[in-house]
């Protein structure tokens, strides 16, 4: 029998009916991707279970692996009491599969679904995320990686995932605070949890081997924590940012920040002698903890390698020429102690308290919600720079969808990224080439920030 969406919803409304657990079934001949809520422990033992958001009801999501210029095809079913879409981070998608509700796609209604069917370009590590609103899917869950792999595995001995995330939890009840929308979250530096976990695991623990190599993915899904992070007894090299392979890896002598949406892939030779372990060290506060911890048991090689090998390069990786691009500018404003009075509201200049009356804090280029002209209109091929210019007192991790961009910084661009973290009263510079035709979104990536003034677009047509 085929399932058409009609006897879908029928036969769901049934089973629902009788108090027994819903199924949902494929209506094409992509995999299905279920969103849906569920019980699950997330909290340590002795806790109760936490009602969450899940892709396919899993912390985290599914994981979706594929080979590099490989095809995704993924039925999203929304089983959700609300609705929905996923947006892939950091691929260049075509644009009519990027997944933004309101802007390339409506919303998924409960118990509707929408037909995901993309290739893949790049080799690296990205994820998936809800992209309706945001603020509260992803901070209940739903998110999950996005692998690409490089057609020749790169020489190490195991590649493992790593989620970053952070949880608001109502320690009273042990469940997900639902305080999503409060103003004091929007207008500071967004919503940070009080339960930080790897993989949904706090305290998350690995097994290794001395001088084992690993590759260590890295994803920061977390709605605006910026994760400070340090290596204990192993050697590391960054290989990738953002998914895009580094041109020479740069070794780890220092602290690592993550901003949300942002991803390191690292190779890591684990130094530390068996009976001992090594970590992956969370620095943000003054009692720094293992964010995972490395059990070393026997060893991997008797000597440690040699610095690795570089990843192979993705295509389409040219540096943006400075000198031909069309200079473009964004200025941020508003937030909590910030000198924003005004901005322009649905077409009317508001003061900064009915603009808070109204759920917005902040302003791009004066404007508190998403405009209907694009920030920027470009040609396929056309080359564009943009200042950034941070008159907030809070950092923004600035992400931009369909294209990945180039920092400029001294008249020289650096390495490929999708999302950049621009400090408090800081000024940036971003480069790229506009190769992607559709309607791009730019956004802080604090997705409370986002929510509440912080999206624009640009246009490739
Ligand atoms: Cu990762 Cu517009 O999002
Ligand atoms: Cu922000």
């Amino acid at each position: 029998m085929r399932y058409t969406r009609r006897n879908f919803l029928a036969l769901t409304g049934a089973v629902a009916g009788l108090g027994l657990p819903k199924r949902a079934f494929a209506l094409s001949g992509a995999t299905p991707l279920l969103a849906r809520e569920t019980s699950l422990q997330l909290l340590p033992a002795g806790y109760p279970e936490t009602s969450i958001w899940g892709y396919d009801g899993a912390i985290p999501g599914t994981e979706i692996r594929v080979p590099q210029g490989g095809r995704v095809q993924r039925q999203l079913v929304n089983d959700l009491p609300e609705a929905t879409s996923v947006h892939w981070h950091g691929i260049r998608i075509d644009n009519a599969m990027d997944g933004v509700s309101g802007l390339t796609q409506d919303a998924v209604p409960p118990g509707g679904s929408f037909d995901y069917d993309f290739l893949v370009p790049d080799a690296g590590t990205y994820w998936y995320h809800a992209h309706n609103r945001s603020y509260e899917q992803v901070a209940r869950g739903l998110r999950g990686a996005l692998i690409v792999e490089e057609p020749q595995a790169p020489d190490v001995d195991r590649d493992e995932v790593l989620i970053l995330d952070d949880w608001l939890i109502d320690p009273q009840s042990g469940q997900i605070a639902e305080n999503f929308e409060q103003p004091m979250m929007m207008s500071h530096g967004g919503r940070t949890g009080n339960y930080v976990t790897t993989n949904g695991r706090y305290n998350l623990t690995l097994a290794a081997q001395q001088n084992e190599r690993l590759r260590l993915r890295l994803v920061n899904a977390a709605n605006a924590r910026i994760f400070a992070l340090r290596l204990r007894d192993m050697t590391g090299w960054i290989v990738a940012l953002d998914g895009m392979p580094l041109a020479v890896p740069e070794p780890v002598t220092d602290m690592l920040f993550l901003g949300p949406a942002q991803r390191v892939d690292l190779f890591v030779d684990i130094t530390a002698a068996p009976g001992d372990s090594a970590a992956l060290l969370n620095v943000d506060t003054d009692e720094p903890f293992p964010q995972v911890a490395f059990e070393v048991a026997g060893q991997g090689a008797s000597v440690a390698r040699t610095a690795p090998a570089p990843l192979p390069p993705n295509p389409r990786m040219d540096a943006p020429d400075l000198a031909a691009a069309t200079p473009f500018k964004l200025f941020m404003s508003g937030g909590a102690m910030g000198r924003m009075e005004s901005a322009v509201l649905n077409g009317e200049r508001k003061g900064f308290r009915q603009l808070a009356g109204a759920g917005y804090f902040w302003a791009l280029n004066d404007v508190a919600n998403m405009p209907d002209t694009p920030l920027a209109k470009l040609s396929p091929g056309e080359q564009a720079r943009l200042s950034i210019i941070n008159d907030t007192v809070f950092p923004h991790a600035m992400h931009l969808h369909g294209m990945h961009f180039r920092e400029v910084m001294n008249g020289r661009t650096g390495p490929l990224r999708d999302t950049l973290l621009v400090g408090a009263n800081e000024s940036r510079e971003i480069a790229f080439v506009a190769d992607n035709p559709g309607k791009w979104l730019f956004h802080c990536h604090m997705l409370e920030h986002a929510a509440s003034g912080m999206t624009t677009w640009v246009e490739v047509a």
